[in-house]
């Protein structure tokens, strides 16, 4: 297994990531170029603006990665780029890179899943952990308690029907005039131990539903609607410029948010641990992972439920959490050493996606 070596492209939304990883886990480069500027000047990512960012940075990613990596592309074992979901403009950018050079040094291909990619990403962190295991996800646009019973095998227990928990930290972020350049996630996080959790009684979501599925845009409401009825004044004056009152206020709502917004996640996942274990006693893992789980406050939340139930927590640092290219690569080897991949492009063959 040591002998292998994959590059893995990641492209899906507002990083343009690559990383290069042997076989047996060893992470030999990672390489992450983000569009925070883009993202603080337009209030978001617009779909033709990432993909343009991507155009501009994927070439100097990929052969940084190849570089720290101190391998060419003809020692590479595969290509591994991520092929969904995303933004469609912004994977074919990933995609295009991949089949360039599986075509020119005849390299198979490997499509990962980007979700997936999060979760088997856990198995690098932590080389004891088996199937099956249960995954919560939770990132800006997804949140998702799976059951994984093997490679390619899992059953969904509980998705959004509405918001991932990341997007309404980001634009819970946004209302209360945090500075959005290391993302609205980490800021709130910050600003949030200056808080009382309790200051503000935001409900609890989907407490009648006795399921394992979430929702958070009740509670991004619930969010505004606070910031207006205490007339704060987030829109116009940043937190840098407010007052130590009015600073306070928002520390408050940040805190409260992040109590509910976690008790939420803790609700569903005791549910899911309870489903899972009847569906398969063997479960010893809980995985935790996306952007949202490089949050501290989450991780000891969560480490809790874990604890409680006899799971071990499996929780990859924030680095491995948020969007990355080693989670491309790991999960390519994964799938290629069990036979799943795609014989290099032929040489008449377009780069683009079919
Ligand atoms: O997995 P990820 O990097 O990209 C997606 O696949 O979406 O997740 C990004 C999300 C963003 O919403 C970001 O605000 C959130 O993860 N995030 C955090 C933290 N760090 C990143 N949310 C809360 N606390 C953090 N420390
Ligand atoms: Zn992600």
């Amino acid at each position: 297994r040591a002998d292998l070596l994959m590059l893995g492209i990641e492209t899906s939304c507002d990083d343009t990531a690559a990383a290069v990883v042997r076989g047996d886990g060893e992470i030999l480069s990672q390489v992450v170029s983000s569009q925070e500027d883009l993202l603080v000047k337009w209030g978001g990512v617009s779909p033709k603006m990432a993909e343009e960012a991507h155009a501009l940075a994927i070439d100097q990613v990929v052969q940084k990665a190849l570089d720290d990596a101190n391998v060419s592309e003809s020692d590479l074992s595969a290509v591994a780029v991520t092929v969904g979901p995303g933004l469609s403009l912004c994977l074919r950018v990933g995609v295009h890179k991949a089949r360039q050079i599986a075509k020119a040094f005849r390299l198979p291909i490997v499509g990962v899943h980007h979700m997936e990619a999060h979760a088997l990403v856990s198995r690098l962190v932590n080389k004891d952990l088996d199937f099956p295991f249960l995954a919560l996800l939770i990132s800006g646009g997804h949140n998702l308690l799976v059951l994984a019973h093997g490679l390619g095998q899992y059953v969904q227990l509980g998705t959004t029907i509405d918001d991932a928990i990341g997007e309404a930290y980001d634009k819970s972020a946004r209302w209360l005039g945090l500075d959005m350049r290391k993302g609205g996630g980490p800021a709130l996080e910050q600003l949030a131990l200056e808080g009382d959790p309790n200051a503000v009684e935001f409900r609890v979501p989907m407490r009648q539903h006795k399921d394992c599925n979430f929702s958070y845009a009740g509670l991004k409401t619930q969010v505004r609607l606070a910031i207006e009825s205490r007339n704060i004044p987030a829109d116009e004056i940043p937190i840098s410029s407010a007052t130590e009152e009015d600073r306070q206020l928002r520390a408050n709502i940040a805190a409260s948010f992040q109590r509910v917004a976690v008790l939420h996640l803790e609700e569903r996942c005791q549910r899911a641990v309870e489903w899972a274990l009847k569906m398969d006693s063997s479960i010893k893992y809980f995985v935790v992972s996306g952007g949202v789980a490089s949050n501290q406050y989450v991780r000891t939340s969560l480490n809790h439920i874990a604890e409680k139930n006899d799971l071990q927590l499996v929780c990859p640092p924030p680095r491995l959490c948020t969007d990355n290219g080693v989670m491309i690569a790991w999960t390519g080897l994964e799938h290629f050493i069990a036979g799943r991949f795609d014989d290099p492009p032929a040489v008449d063959e377009p780069d683009d996606m079919q």
